[in-house]
């Protein structure tokens, strides 16, 4: 009698048993409960959609990932992943459906408030934070949306056309790294195709690259809705349809007409098999909702970012009076539309702090509607009120109608109304401070002028307007920094003229040059750059060092000092680039930072590791990171565009010599360590080779070396043949010495 489940069980048990779970198989997989979302739990009491629009239980709402990414700060995120992991194991919830982490490639993107930067690196580390502190709790994560989900039109179709080099380097690069160094239970495919292959079906994707070559153990789930063929989607490596789309008979029958080998049934089975002894979830578990507001409101004014501060008009003088103009001071957006959006416990108002913490008097006027329609009467109300005060605080952004999981913005603008009612109330108020509320990027160049102080707010979360009033009163300093370049305007955006595409594919033409990759390399003048943020005080940096173990690992430290009057944070980066005349790759990447608080005259010394694997780019023709030989510049700032200190650093190189063939040309035979000197050799020996010139070798090379045989100059392909025997003979025999490596 075998023991094992009959294939319709084991079937059934890679898709869902209803919209949050999976498919039990009795005496060998219990039922799995999943959940949204990424920074607060959704769990959904009985009738259930994946888009947020029905109810969910209350829980914490931290700030969505656009804020958290602007802290800078891993540690801090971790306690916040302990606290989503501890909510759901209470309600129940094996894994937690997060931290999204894909790559914000154009600022038009409906759900950017959900991931947390431009760049691959500072996502990373950000989603690692998460992983590891929902996983504490015995909760599973899952990373997602893998991948390449960068844009909500058409997201269940478009093709995502790439470049293999950009893929890696740049939106598949934060995945590698949490994958390999968190172990996240779970993986969710994308929506979308990938140069025409949708993720959810895709060998590479979820095979070769996933387990064959970063060695993920665990199941891949799809997003819901995002299998299209059941079929090709579990031979290719994805374990668990959801929600269940009734087609478990598909799976039998493809096994019994041997179109799909059941060891694939199994194999999906057995991971999922593996998540279950990972993964647990205590329902006896309590939990401290006050605690956890407390650590929302402390995480929240690690997340705001203070573009300008002129005058230092910032921290606010208690004793001023004080016009707080703007629905958002006293009606927060803390959080977006969509599949991530929370119930939360409770929620805090701007205005109600700030009215409790300033001496001199607060007087709140909403000045404009959330339905963005003009209302002359509270412009007129607004106005009166700020001609009557010390200084204007406006609470300015985008309602919750301009972004959300399912759609893209148009522009990236604040709306009109509120851009008037600013420049009404500057006619009348010379001290005013504006607060944004926004997940993505709005524009600040056509009215930043009316405000002697810019505080971007981002999305925070339930507790983001107590968080933003401590900031504004100076009970904390500002700590963040932009994870997004600010631009004078979209259309310098380097994907301003492909996004989103059409007819089903979006080209990504722009390549590596994603966000300040792309600002920076080319000097376009921004708004902000990316990792920017001020602060209530300032720091000097000093005393550079470079240390190195071998030639592909290095330390990179320095002295931060905060030479001013209040304790405050200090966010040093750490930039590789090379110097060359025409880029072949971005002119810096941020390759570390670190999160420093200190007192005022405090110094603190701070290390960051620098691998050769960092300073490598994706060689495409051989398939391998390659750490090309030569002197890079090493640059740790207070932004992508503010360097303090600055190096170089040399290198040897990875010493990788290619193979070479007679397809090769006749220029990568000339440079080649060993392939040049025996080609000069022969060179001599063929008929009137004396007669060309350096010239023409140069215009000849970017010929194959076969082609020598087709121009009467004595060549044979034999002569050819033993020419790549004899150079290959010798590569191997210096890999064997260990001059090389192949
Ligand atoms: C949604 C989202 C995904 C979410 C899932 C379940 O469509 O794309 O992030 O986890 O479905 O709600």
């Amino acid at each position: 009698m075998s023991t094992t489940p009959d294939l319709a069980a084991r079937a059934a048990a890679t898709s869902g048993s209803d919209m949050w779970h999976t498919t039990p198989i009795p005496g060998e997989l219990r039922r799995i409960s999943l959940a949204d979302g990424p920074h607060g739990l959704r769990k959904q009491p009985e009738d259930s959609d994946h888009l947020g629009i029905g109810t969910s239980l209350p829980a914490t709402c931290f700030p969505p990932a656009v804020g958290l990414g602007a802290s800078w700060n891993p540690e801090l995120v971790h306690q916040v992943g302990a606290a989503l992991g501890a909510e759901a194991s209470s309600l129940g919830v094996d894994v937690l459906l997060g931290p999204g982490m894909n790559i914000k490639r154009s600022p038009l993107c409906g759900r950017n408030f959900e991931y947390v930067s431009e760049d691959p690196h500072v996502t990373a580390r950000i989603a690692a934070a998460l992983v590891t502190g929902i996983q504490s709790t015995g909760v599973g994560a899952c990373v997602k949306h893998f991948a390449v989900n960068n844009q909500e039109t058409d997201r269940m179709r478009v093709s995502a056309d790439v470049d293999e080099r950009t893929l890696r380097e740049i939106y598949l690069a934060a995945f590698e790294q949490v994958i390999r160094e968190t172990n996240p239970s779970m993986v969710m495919c994308s929506y979308n195709r990938i140069n025409g292959v949708y993720a959810s079906q895709h060998p590479w994707l979820l095979t070769e690259l996933l387990r064959g070559e970063w060695g993920f153990e665990g199941p891949v789930v799809s997003d819901w809705g995002a299998v299209a063929d059941r079929v090709a989607a579990l031979a290719a490596g994805l374990d668990l349809e959801m929600p269940p789309s009734g087609t478990d008979d598909r799976i039998v029958s493809a096994v019994r007409n041997g179109d799909l080998p059941e060891s694939v049934v199994d194999t999906a089975v057995g991971r999922l098999k593996h998540l279950q002894d990972r993964v647990s979830s205590d329902s006896s578990r309590n939990v401290d909702h006050a605690g956890h507001d407390a650590l929302a409101r402390a995480v929240a004014r690690e997340c705001a970012v203070l573009l300008k501060n002129e005058n230092d008009v910032l921290p606010l003088d208690p004793t001023s009076s004080l016009a707080v103009i703007g629905e958002f001071a006293r009606t927060p957006r803390f959080q977006g539309g969509g599949s991530s959006h929370v119930v939360p416990t409770t929620v805090h108002a701007a205005v109600d702090v700030l009215d409790g913490s300033c001496s001199g008097p607060v007087t709140f006027a909403p000045g404009f509607r959330l339905d963005g329609q003009p209302d002359a009467a509270l412009v007129e109300e607004a106005v009166q009120v700020a001609a009557n005060h010390d200084i204007a605080v406006l609470f300015l952004g985008l309602p919750d109608a301009a972004e959300s999981e399912g759609y893209d913005r148009e522009d990236i603008e604040l709306p009109e109304v509120q851009r008037d009612l600013l420049i009404q109330v500057r006619g009348v108020c010379d001290r005013v401070v504006v607060v944004l509320s926004n997940g993505g990027v709005v524009s600040v160049s056509d009215w930043e002028d009316n405000a002697s102080a810019v505080l971007e707010g981002w999305l925070l979360g339930q507790a983001g307007g107590a968080a933003l009033a401590d900031l504004l009163t100076g009970v904390v300093s500002p700590s963040g920094r932009l994870t997004e370049t600010i631009p004078l305007r979209l259309a310098d955006h380097p994907s301003y003229l492909s996004f989103p595409g059409e007819h089903g594919h979006s080209l990504y033409g722009e390549g590596l040059y994603v966000g300040y990759r792309y600002f920076d390399t080319v000097q376009r003048p921004v708004a902000y750059p990316f990792g920017h943020g001020l602060t209530y005080t300032s720091f000097s940096y000093s005393d550079l060092e470079l240390t190195t173990e071998n030639d592909t690992t290095w330390t990179v430290s320095c002295t931060v000092t905060n030479t001013g009057g209040r304790a405050a944070a200090e966010v040093p980066q750490l930039y590789v680039g090379v110097q060359e005349s025409h880029p072949t790759r971005p002119s810096h990447e941020l390759r570390g930072f670190a999160k420093v608080f200190l007192e005022p005259g405090e110094s603190t010394r701070v290390q960051f590791p620098l691998t050769g694997r960092d300073l490598s780019t994706w060689d495409r023709t051989h398939q391998r990171w390659s750490l090309a030989a030569g002197t890079y510049t090493v640059t740790v700032g207070a932004s992508s565009r503010d360097p303090r200190l600055s190096t170089t650093l040399v290198t040897a190189g990875d010493r990788f010599v290619a193979p070479l063939g007679a397809h090769s040309t006749i220029s990568e035979w000339r440079a080649h360590p060993i392939g040049g000197p025996v080609l000069a050799e022969q060179m001599r020996f063929m008929r009137g080779a004396d007669g060309i010139s350096e010239e023409m070798v140069q215009m000849a090379g970017g010929m194959p070396l076969s082609a020598l045989c087709s121009f009467n100059m004595g060549v044979t392909t034999e002569m050819l043949d033993q020419l790549v025997a004899g150079v290959e003979e010798q590569r191997q025999q210096a890999i064997a010495r260990g001059e090389i490596t192949g």
